[in-house]
């Protein structure tokens, strides 16, 4: 089975000397939703970071059969959709339909058919209007929302979620969750919310310490670190 993210013994050092990542292994296969959980501080986000090349450890590590490295970085992050943690970080244009026409626009596609396909993501993610409102006026749920529409429409092969129901409230989740259950790429999902990751990830890893302690089936992860997530 072709694999998506390929990590062998990464290891990663931040500049103030904190050993983040101590030998990471994980393999993501094709369509595979693997959850990533564990304590804070153990880890996860240093994790995901490598994957579209913010950060760069020692060890193997490839993304969709290219290794993270300068040459590839621009085709990577075409490939891989990053949300992450606080939507703010990820909506900057005036509008909302500008904010996710943003990335077609950049991968060269004409105007019209980039809106288009903004027009198309946004009413996916449940915003089937309003569409010329600025981004800071919206709730929190709404910008994950609107975040979500900008990755999905660059239509990528991997999906990174980190902690993406964090603005959420019990129905939005929901919403969330099946929306994801209907997209076909892999995905990798850092979470403390239990629920949502049994609904969303038949495989979950426990990190602990920079390293992953265990990977299986959530069932049994989420039963044997029950305390620790
Ligand atoms: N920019 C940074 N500089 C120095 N150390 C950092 C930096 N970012 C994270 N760390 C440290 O690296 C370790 C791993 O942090 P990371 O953010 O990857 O954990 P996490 O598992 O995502 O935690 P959480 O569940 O709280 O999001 C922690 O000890 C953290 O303090
Ligand atoms: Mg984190």
């Amino acid at each position: 089975m072709s694999c998506v993210v390929n990590a062998r013994g990464l290891r990663f050092r931040y500049e103030d000397g904190t050993e983040a990542l101590r030998g990471v292994d994980l393999h993501l296969h094709k369509g595979e939703s693997v959850a990533l959980l564990g304590p804070n501080r153990s880890g996860k986000t240093t994790f995901l970071l490598h994957l579209n090349g913010i950060l760069r450890g020692d060890g193997d590590l490839r993304v969709c059969d290219l290794p993270v490295t300068a040459p590839h970085l621009t085709t990577i992050r075409r490939k891989v959709g990053f949300l992450f943690q606080d939507p703010e970080d990820q909506l900057f244009r005036p509008t909302l339909l500008e904010d996710v026409a943003f990335g077609p626009l950049q991968a060269g596609l004409p105007r019209p058919e980039a809106e288009e396909r903004a027009r198309r993501v946004l009413c996916q993610v449940g915003i089937g209007d309003g569409w010329d409102r600025p981004p800071y006026h919206l709730s929190g749920g709404e910008k994950q929302r609107v975040a979500l529409a900008g990755i999905l429409a660059v239509q990528p092969e991997v999906l990174i979620l980190d902690e993406p129901t964090t603005h959420l409230d019990p129905p939005a989740r929901r919403t969330l969750l099946d929306l994801l259950l209907t997209l076909p790429q892999a995905k990798l999902v850092v979470t403390h919310d239990t629920a949502f990751a049994r609904a969303l990830c038949p495989r979950a890893v426990f990190f602990e310490s920079g390293r992953i302690a265990a990977d299986g089936p959530i069932a049994q992860i989420i039963d044997r670190f029950a305390w620790e997530i």
